[in-house]
């Protein structure tokens, strides 16, 4: 059984995009040699993350995660255990990832395969996508379904 955490937080002043490379490196680094997998997005202040993996590292991961000073307000969307993860094949993939299909990001056909929970974490990552798309206006609200 894999557990699935989905949630947003708000970067602090100690973040600042060219972070955002090396960020990516250390938590890939961390989630490959874990079994972790996931999708971490950026933009206007705003971070996303999707990460699933077997239990024992997920413990690790988020509290790797939790602790991290470059964000706050942490709020989870979604958390539980799933049969298997969205993304297995991705340690840590990005919107330019998603967006350039390579991540085959599951279509409204294939999200069956995964749980509600799983779906509706996918429709916040492509709404995130979207915001970013709009130029990041206001603040990201996500939408639970
Ligand atoms: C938005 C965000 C997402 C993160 N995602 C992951 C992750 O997927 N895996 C991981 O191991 N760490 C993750 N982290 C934690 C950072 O990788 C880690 O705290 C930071 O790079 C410092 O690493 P260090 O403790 O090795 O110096 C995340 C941190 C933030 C702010």
């Amino acid at each position: 059984m894999n557990l699935s955490w989905c949630y947003v937080s708000t970067a602090t002043p100690a973040f600042d995009l060219q972070r955002l490379d090396e960020l990516y490196q250390s938590s890939r680094e961390f989630n490959l040699t874990h079994g972790i997998s996931g999708v971490l997005l950026y933009s206007g202040g705003r971070f996303c993350q999707l990460i699933e993996g077997p239990a024992a590292g997920m413990a690790e991961v988020m509290a790797r995660v939790r602790g991290c000073p470059l964000h706050v307000h942490l709020l989870t969307l979604y958390e539980e255990d799933v049969p298997q993860a969205a993304f297995p094949s991705w340690s840590l993939g990005t919107a330019s990832d998603w967006r350039g299909q390579r991540m085959e990001v599951p279509g409204d056909g294939q999200l069956a395969r995964l749980t509600p929970a799983q779906q509706s974490a996918c429709r916040v990552l492509r709404n995130f996508i979207a915001w970013e798309d709009a130029g990041s206006p206001q603040d990201f609200v996500p939408t639970r379904y």
